[in-house]
């Protein structure tokens, strides 16, 4: 695999339609769910210099922080909690506009100010849940959650040793 990355600029549509076949092939070959986590972050950060971006994955219960991008985070989350334990609850994607408006949002950071939490599965169970955060309101949309729901499946399709 290359470990480099091409940045595309363009819109939003154009870069995630660069970046995904290049994600796919940082994946290639790769059975580590880690070290997968880990590039997908640093490709998602790489390419749209978000504010924070990274995994929570289940354990025990609850979820626990994985491999991230951005300023230190919350290490655990429990069900149901904050917008990532409610994405696990509800098993759904969840594009929140402000951050300050959703009931019981965490903030690990005053500055995030805007969040997409995508849920993560392998082998048709959830493990975990993707979690992007902007510094400016109403960062995402139907976009992101079309290309970073296709990321996540690709981990689903990878076949993994790990956990
Ligand atoms: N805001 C998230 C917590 C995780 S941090 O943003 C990295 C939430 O409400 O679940």
């Amino acid at each position: 695999m290359a470990e480099d990355l091409t940045i595309q600029s363009g819109s939003k549509v154009e870069q995630y339609q660069s970046l995904l076949p290049q994600i796919k092939g940082l994946l290639q070959g790769e059975s580590n769910l880690i070290a997968n986590l880990a590039n997908i972050a640093a490709a998602l950060k790489q390419q749209f210099n978000f504010f924070w971006v990274g995994y929570y994955l289940i354990d025990d219960n609850q979820l626990v922080l994985g491999p991230f991008q951005g300023p230190v985070a919350c290490t655990r989350i429990a069900y149901n909690r904050g917008v990532c334990g409610t994405a696990w609850a509800n098993n759904e994607t969840i594009i929140v506009p402000d951050v300050d408006a959703f009931p019981g949002h965490i903030a690990c950071s005053a500055l995030s100010k805007s969040e997409i939490v995508v849920p993560l599965y392998r082998n048709h169970t959830l493990i975990g849940v993707l979690d992007v955060d902007s510094s400016e309101l109403d960062s995402f949309d139907e976009v992101d959650k079309k290309y970073l729901i296709e990321i996540n499946a690709m981990i689903e399709d990878n076949s993994l040793t790990l956990r």
